[in-house]
């Protein structure tokens, strides 16, 4: 299977705005450097391995060389959007994407992960630098079990891991692009309203036991401006942000 997220092979499936330019390198740090905010909104860096990619909370972003979209997305959003929101914007894009793909039904764990059947399939990290935002996608297509990592705190999966299908990774990423650009319009004209039917469809935390910054309780929802709804000894709280872990 011919499989490359080179120019030649990507370019002529983009349909939007976003991947002009199309940066590519087969292997960079992170591609959350080569987007760089002088670029203007829609370029777009890919590359086939990075050596130091980015995870939320000062983690780090592994894959094998040649098995993941790795992608990293310039924006400039209007400033009265809250960017914040951005992880859950690029989540609802990436689970169309996922779904797309597979025919198969993709959570969104808040505030940045995608699962399929329970498993981390993908993960989103958006970075501000000045008024642009840096919008990186991890998505695992074609490791192996033994590839990913057996670290996470969310367990790992790949697309191939899930069904056992073997995908080009180009088609997922002009894809993927083309349902960012889609969601990230109607967020940056309406806000979260505009995408919260994508969201709270696919809300993975909702009715499970979840855990938060040691208490244990019960997820409620993804509210209406992004932050998580949870129940905790008879209490509702408002989580911004952090990390919420769930019972397996
Ligand atoms: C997370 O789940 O912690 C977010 C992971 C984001 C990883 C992607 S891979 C492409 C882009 N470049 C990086 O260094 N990180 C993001």
């Amino acid at each position: 299977m011919a499989d490359a997220l080179t120019p030649e092979t990507v370019e002529p499936l983009l349909r939007g705005r976003l991947g002009r330019p199309y940066l590519y390198r087969d292997s960079c740090e992170s591609t959350q450097l080569l987007a760089e905010p002088s670029l203007g909104e829609g370029a777009v860096a890919v590359c086939d391995e990075q050596t130091a990619g980015r995870g939320r909370l000062g983690r780090g972003w592994s894959a094998p060389a040649g098995t993941a979209v790795l992608c990293s997305v310039l924006l400039r959003p209007p400033p009265e959007r809250v960017v914040a929101e951005l992880s859950l914007v690029g989540g609802v894009a990436v689970a169309e994407a996922v779904e797309n793909a597979t025919n198969l039904s993709a959570q969104i764990k808040w505030p940045n992960d995608v699962l399929v059947n329970r498993r981390k399939v993908a993960g989103v990290l958006a970075e501000a630098d000045g008024d642009a935002v840096v919008l990186g996608v991890g998505l695992n297509v074609n490791q192996s079990r033994e590839q990913l990592p057996a670290d996470s705190k969310v367990a790992a999966g790949s697309l191939l891991t899930t069904d056992g299908v073997r995908r080009e990774r180009a088609p997922i990423l002009a894809d993927l692009l083309l349902r960012l650009e889609d969601v990230y319009d109607r967020w940056r004209e309406s806000g979260l309203d505009a995408v919260y039917e994508g969201l709270g469809a696919r809300d993975f935390l909702r009715g499970r036991r979840v855990f938060v910054d040691g208490e244990t309780g019960l997820g409620i929802a993804v509210d209406r401006r992004g932050r998580l709804e949870v129940e905790i000894d008879g209490e509702r709280r408002l989580v911004e942000s952090g990390e919420v872990l769930f019972e397996r």
